[in-house]
């Protein structure tokens, strides 16, 4: 399947573009927003696009060649500022995160992130740097593989299927998806029917083997302090965890400095930085009914205030 652009047109919307601005399209993917985006733009306009995945980076080089006003870039968005630094942009219009895997990532069993083809144990978003899921799941000890799978998925049977993981690889390596799989749905005894039992499995390794929530809170601080005044930031997230992370770090950024209520306020205190724009916006019954991969999607906008 190729990747549908999840709330499309209320994460175009949501940017109010401005014609000669420069945006920031931290989630490349295979460019459905970055093209809306770039539809949006005037002639003058900018779009600096960022993804991990070298597949995505080569989808969209040939869009680089035929448009000047487009840039592509090979990097985690958690390094905005030194990319920014390097082309010399001070400061965007606009920044744009549309959070997690694509389809096409989804869907290629060779890349490991689904437990629904059989494929390599890999789950990098980016193959040519850090630890394969393979690769971790054979070193790690019980009771770090129970952290990861508590911690990233909430997974209740973290303990009983770590020890599973543990006492499996002592006999053959697990080196597949399906093996994964199997083992995970055989090491848990209560299930749950609306959900296939590797899911929080599979999202927890994928969360740590990625760094995926150190990401969004390292490129949202980023993305806040370079983006001009009146910039919108627009996220939207595909789970609770992840959800959470970018309203807190909306939150944090939006409220006034604590201070001693007695002591008028230094003038050098700093001011909110955002402006929060609107709560949890989700995807439409239609687009539901389109793209069921969207149901999880929730997206949130703020924008960026006058505070230094
Ligand atoms: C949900 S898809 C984006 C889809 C895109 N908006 C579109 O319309 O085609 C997420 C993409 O972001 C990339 N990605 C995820 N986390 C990233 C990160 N921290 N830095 C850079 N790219 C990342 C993934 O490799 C994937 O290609």
């Amino acid at each position: 399947m190729d990747h549908l652009p999840v709330l499309y047109r209320e994460a175009l919307e949501a940017l109010c573009i401005k014609k000669d601005g420069v945006y920031l399209d931290c989630t490349y993917g295979r460019g459905g927003h970055a093209s809306g985006i770039l539809e949006l733009l005037g002639p003058h306009g900018k779009l600096i696009a960022f993804d991990r995945d070298p597949t995505a980076v080569l989808a969209a080089a040939e869009l680089a060649t035929q448009d000047s006003r487009f840039r592509i870039v090979h990097t985690a968005f958690s390094h905005l500022k030194i990319v920014l630094d390097e082309l010399k942009i001070e400061r965007v219009s606009g920044v744009l995160m549309d959070l997690g895997v694509s389809s096409p990532q989804l869907d290629d069993a060779a890349r490991g992130f689904s437990f629904q083809s059989d494929g390599p144990l890999d789950m990098r978003m980016d193959p040519t740097s850090g630890l394969s899921a393979c690769h971790w799941l054979a070193k790690a000890n019980a009771d770090e593989i129970a952290h990861v799978l508590w911690a990233f998925g909430e997974e209740r049977f973290s303990r009983r299927i770590a020890r599973a993981i543990v006492e499996a690889r002592g006999e053959a390596p697990l080196e597949t998806t399906a093996q994964l799989a199997r083992l995970v749905s055989a090491a848990q005894p209560k299930k749950d029917y609306h959900k296939h039992p590797a899911t929080r499995t599979f999202q927890a390794i994928r969360l740590f083997i990625n760094g995926e929530l150190s990401e969004v809170e390292k490129g949202i601080q980023a993305a806040v302090e370079r983006t001009e005044a009146g910039g919108r930031l627009v996220v939207i997230s595909f789970h609770s965890l992840e959800d959470r992370l970018v309203k807190h770090a909306f939150r944090d950024a939006s409220r006034p400095p604590k201070g001693d209520p007695r002591m008028p306020l230094p003038e050098s205190v700093e001011k909110p930085r955002l402006s929060i724009i609107s709560k949890a916006v989700k995807p439409s019954a239609f687009e539901l009914n389109k793209n069921p991969r969207a149901r999880s999607a929730v997206l949130r906008v703020a924008e960026r205030t006058l505070a230094a």
